[in-house]
């Protein structure tokens, strides 16, 4: 039987052989888009080559592109659902068109991996505005089936919006101006489980009650929103996604994701530490183990948990991973990490020497949710304590409950698993108002950082290279980048250096930097060959494992790195620049955060 990283390797071959370059699986916490936390599909690194610019290695791309979804937090505990997955993707930037996609996905799918085109249900994309009716992609899938002697009449059908279009932001209304997206066509496998009637009278491919698991989407990315509506982009592209855990499923008939080869010595360890058993507590142990495996990926991203972005999230990960395996008796959570690591160390090796931080990570974390919900405890009976003795407390005020929640992070859940009582309602009100208010700040959050992409955020990423060459020039070439994140506000840079800078070598550094941008030199790019880009002198400590051609960014004489881009073209474009804070961040190296003039 196949198993998850045979999958990888057929689909990568496959690609190849059809003149695909491999590129890198992308950082999970992505480096210059200021708009998501998290690397959610493998189009996203590559939007600018969306967009129009040239890419290095061409316009046949494919990789397998580790994922995470913190807006499916709340699905998991399904047959199919987790937060973090493997997405397998191919793309045509203006090259292939459906013609070609969706047979060899065809291909792919009934002689790559063997399964059966009986088994295989299609949809395609209904029309919307101006926008029409994709019925080439139906012919295609016609005639596709009709060579395999398998009837379509009853297995291709036709959705709007709603679900046969993509972008990163969801349907049309949802894009912001500049945004790419287009029309999809998606492959479901059906698992040919009884249909639950809770989902709805009829199923249906896209039915939620699990009967039919979505195990492809080829997205046609031929467009762009405007102020005017949709336009078409300079060039078509293909923009393709399978999930690897669900192709693995309908490999080895699997009902359930997470009782393929992938997950189930996972399960057979939580069974070992709580003595409960999988058929009786699916729901939990689904959510540990993908709460894990995310926490896993996230930590070794060096995410520490805290309050907010991605540390909140990865805080929320461990802790409702925890309080499931606690209300199931477990203990000790490292025969689960480790158990984790174990199977994903074939396909992701670097997970064995960042393990060490990972553990720390998730073990801290636990000791400070320990001493959280003890504190919770404390505060709630001392407030209803009687006379002079502690009572045992029950029941609670839905306003204290949310006081608990506010304070302390916890989740009604977790609220109720320390034994408190309160009333629902109450409480979801409450949460509903907290929500609203926090929803209005990630949209502009959003907005914000696209409506940049042209402006502010590319003028702090041009900011960031010369940052990057001063503080080799002042402080020595020891000096490396360890990681960088930019928003429309600011942007951050850490870097090796093991001591803190004095006010003398900011001074430096920041007058450096503005004399460049005074001196306005010009920004360029050359696609080279890695081997002549690094002999060059160009700096790329996160140069791709599989390219063999990169694109190197120039200014003037001053800086020379491996990078996507995209800059401004001149430096004068950023005014003055100031440092604005410095932090130790351990591991003997420094954080800086930057500002530019408006
Ligand atoms: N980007 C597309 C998706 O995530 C393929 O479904």
């Amino acid at each position: 039987m196949l198993k998850a990283r045979e999958i990888i390797d057929i689909y990568i071959s496959f690609f190849e052989k059809r003149g695909h370059k491999r590129i890198e699986n992308s950082p999970l916490i992505p480096e210059n888009d200021p708009t998501t936390l998290f690397t959610s599909s493998g189009m996203q690194p590559l939007i600018p080559y969306l967009l129009g610019e040239p890419h290095p290695l061409g316009k046949r791309l494919t990789n397998v592109q580790n994922c995470f979804r913190a807006q499916d937090i709340d699905e998991v505990g399904d047959n199919r659902h987790t937060t973090f997955f493997r997405m397998l993707g191919n793309w045509s930037l203006g090259d292939y068109f459906k013609s070609e996609q969706i047979p060899w996905f065809f291909e792919f799918l009934t002689k790559g991996l063997g399964l059966p085109a009986e088994k295989l249900y299609i949809s395609v994309f209904n029309g919307y505005e101006n926008i029409p009716r994709d019925n080439l992609s139906e012919n295609i899938w016609q005639e596709l089936f009709d060579n395999e002697g398998v009837d379509i009449s009853d297995r291709i059908f036709y959705y709007g919006v709603d679900k046969n279009w993509w972008s990163r932001s969801g349907t049309p209304k949802d894009m912001p101006i500049g945004e790419p997206g287009g029309p999809d066509s998606e492959v479901f496998f059906d698992l040919g489980t009884e249909h639950d009637k809770k989902f709805g009278e009829k199923c249906h491919i896209n039915c939620e009650c699990g009967r039919f698991l979505e195990i492809g989407n080829s997205v046609f990315m031929e467009y762009k929103k405007t102020e005017n509506g949709f336009e078409k982009l300079s060039k078509a592209n293909v923009d393709f996604g399978g999930g690897l855990e669900r192709l693995l499923a309908a490999l080895e008939n699997k009902s359930d994701i997470f009782q393929t080869s992938l997950f189930l010595p996972i399960i057979k360890t939580i069974e070992n530490e709580t003595a409960k058993k999988y058929g009786d507590y699916k729901k939990e142990i689904r959510i540990i183990i993908d709460h894990f495996i995310a926490s896993t990926f996230i930590a070794a991203s060096n995410v520490i948990p805290s309050n907010k972005e991605q540390g909140y999230i990865l805080r929320r990960l461990i802790r409702r991973g925890l309080d499931n395996f606690y209300k199931l008796g477990g203990k000790e959570i490292m025969p689960i990490m480790r158990s984790i690591a174990g199977q994903y160390i074939d396909t992701d090796p670097e997970l064995e020497e960042k393990f060490e931080n990972v553990k720390n990570t998730i073990l801290q974390e636990e000791e400070i949710y320990r001493t959280t919900r003890e504190k919770a405890r404390v505060l709630i009976e001392k407030k209803y304590k009687t006379g002079d003795e502690l009572k045992g407390i029950s029941k609670i005020s839905s306003e204290d409950a949310f006081l608990l929640y506010s304070t302390h992070g916890l989740s009604p859940t977790q609220i109720r698993s320390l034994g408190y009582e309160f009333n629902e309602q109450e409480f979801a009100k409450k949460m509903e108002e907290h929500q609203k208010l926090s929803r209005a700040g990630a949209e502009k959050k959003f907005k914000g950082g696209l409506a940049d992409n042209s402006t502010m955020t590319v003028k702090y990423h041009t900011a960031t290279h010369l940052l990057h060459a001063a503080l080799r020039k002042i402080l020595g070439n020891h000096v490396e980048q360890k990681g960088s994140n930019i928003t429309s506000e600011r942007l951050r840079f850490d870097f090796s250096h093991p001591e803190k800078l004095t006010e003398e070598q900011i001074k430096k550094i920041e007058n450096l930097i503005n004399e460049k941008i005074n001196d306005n030199l010009p920004i360029a790019f050359e696609a080279m060959d890695k081997e002549k880009a690094l002999k060059s002198g160009a700096l790329g400590f996160f140069i791709a494992k599989y390219a063999d051609k990169v694109n190197v960014y120039t200014i003037g004489d001053f800086s020379k790195e491996v990078c996507g881009g995209p800059h401004v073209d001149f430096t004068g474009k950023l005014k003055r620049f100031s440092i604005i804070k410095q932090e130790n961040i351990g591991h003997g190296a420094r954080r800086i955060y930057g500002k530019l003039e408006n």
